[in-house]
């Protein structure tokens, strides 16, 4: 292992349940119920943070609200990723300084990616006073114990960011949202530095789950009636390779799909240089893996992604799709997308919109580049105005708006096997759910029934979801 592996003991995790215990004393003899708020921004990956933070929380005998008024502690799960959410952020956090002036008992944390870069927790420190506690990506595992230092001394503030390699925490308390569908983490961290991109320094090196783990947390969530799992990493198509036990992430996937049960698997994020043939065959040959690839291009100039550190052409990128459609016809595809990475040109710019339109992605998540301090993107020039980069932006969502408008009208009239999940938002449906690829669909139909499957006639479509009929 070419890292420094830093595994939590599960006496350290112990001790942290024990000191829940003891806040859980100490708040019966003050509140008649104490009251929690966790908001998360940013990957699915923060999500999965949350729930172990909510997890811990509840352990403390804390309930849960969504009202920053009434909270008596609040934590923010930051996201580092683009500069417009840490912005937002911010204001967020500065907008809290009137609910604390009400209730200076309130006890406000931040965590997550956000925090971990030095220059956010140094502008923290100096000019958010009214933030209690802040804990980078490493230190999560022992928030109970962060936490009781704040409660114990409410005039001192906590800081608490390391920068570690890696740090793998297991037997963390869990509060998942929906007993439906469930985040997995399989691993953390990333090896790869696209130099756009800030997570490698905020999340520290790839390293993977045991399988063991894996194994047993998938079987306990099937054996409790979860219906989809989504297998997470920030590049999970490199599972394993940290570990050296010649197993892989499809060897991975082959081993949950044997677990008994009706459920679906899904992963994310691939990185299309480390999507193999091996990878899509076995997706072909699980009759449990749902038929969704989300595999990001960033770009589709070839220039543009070398100067990105994809490792990758935008001919290897197209003969990967096609290879997965020809062993996978339904797979349904989607794909990040950068505009405006330094030094990009229009005839670069053409080359994406050209790509798209060959590959023609079932929905792709498009972002206008964000300038990240201390990536190595940062420090090339950039001399596109942001006027031209929001143009390109606007084409090429309207571009792929048409792309996904057309796919998803194409599924009108058949019959599609659904995941019901949850109610509909949209007052003409009662439910919603996902197809087996991930389509969104609202259901008309008083007899669908929660976390069950259920053949479902698309009956209409639009850019975002499709509509339909329970048969
Ligand atoms: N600017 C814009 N988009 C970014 N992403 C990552 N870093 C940046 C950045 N600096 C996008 C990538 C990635 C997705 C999660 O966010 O497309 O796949
Ligand atoms: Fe960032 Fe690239 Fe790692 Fe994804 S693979 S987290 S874009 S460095």
């Amino acid at each position: 292992m070419a890292y420094k592996r830093t595994e939590i003991s599960e006496r350290d995790i112990q001790r942290q349940l024990d000191i829940c215990k003891r806040i859980k004393e100490r708040n019966d003899g003050l509140y008649s119920s104490p009251l929690a708020m966790v908001d998360t921004y940013g990957c699915q990956q923060n999500e999965a943070d949350s729930e172990k933070i909510r997890g811990y929380l509840r352990e403390m005998g804390y309930s849960f609200t969504q009202n920053e008024e009434e909270a008596d502690v609040i934590v923010i799960n930051t996201c580092a990723v683009r500069e417009h959410a840490e912005m937002r952020i911010l204001g967020n956090v500065g907008a809290l300084n009137h609910t604390k002036k009400k209730n200076p008992n309130q006890i406000i944390a931040l965590c997550g990616c956000m925090v971990q870069q030095e220059h956010m927790a140094e502008k923290i420190k100096r000019s958010f006073r009214l933030v209690d506690l802040v804990f980078g990506t490493h230190e999560l595992w022992r928030f109970p114990e962060l936490l009781e230092q704040v409660m114990s001394d409410r005039k001192k503030r906590v800081f608490a960011i390391r920068d570690m390699e890696g740090v793998i925490a297991e037997g963390l308390p869990h509060a998942r949202d929906s007993g439906i569908k469930a985040w997995l983490s399989v691993m953390y961290g990333c090896n790869n530095f696209c130099t756009y991109c800030v997570v490698p320094y905020v999340r520290g090196r790839e390293r993977s789950r045991l399988p063991e783990d894996i194994l047993a947390e998938a079987k306990a969530l099937v054996e409790g009636g979860c219906k989809d799992i989504t297998l997470l990493g920030q590049n999970v198509n490199s599972y394993g390779r940290d570990l050296g036990m010649g197993m892989d992430f499809a060897d991975l996937l082959r081993q949950i799909n044997d677990i008994p049960g009706e459920f679906l698997i899904r992963f994310m994020t691939s990185h299309p240089k480390d999507a193999t043939e091996k990878l899509f065959r076995t997706m072909a040959e699980c009759e449990k893996c749902a038929r969704h690839i989300h595999l990001p291009v960033q770009s589709g100039s070839a220039g543009i992604l070398k100067a990105m550190n994809r490792v990758y052409t935008p001919e290897q990128y197209m003969a990967l799709v096609d290879l997965a459609r020809e062993l996978m016809p339904d797979l349904v595809i989607t794909t990040d997308i950068i505009v405006g990475f330094p030094g990009e040109t229009q005839e670069d710019f053409e080359d994406t919109l050209r790509l798209v339109e060959r590959v023609r992605f079932d929905a792709a998540f498009t972002f206008i580049y964000s300038k990240r301090s201390g990536t190595p993107a940062a420090k090339m020039p950039d001399p596109v105005t942001r006027e031209e980069k929001q143009e390109r932006f606007d084409r090429l969502l309207a571009l792929q708006n048409a792309i996904s408008g057309e796919k998803h009208a194409a599924y009108v009239g058949k019959v599609m096997k659904v995941l019901v999940d949850d109610v509909s938002e949209d007052e003409r449906c009662d439910f919603r759910g996902r197809t087996n690829g991930g389509r969104l669909v609202h259901i008309k139909g008083e007899d669908a029934a929660l976390g069950e499957f259920a053949d479902v006639k698309i009956t209409g479509s639009s850019t975002w979801a499709l509509f339909g009929e329970l048969v």
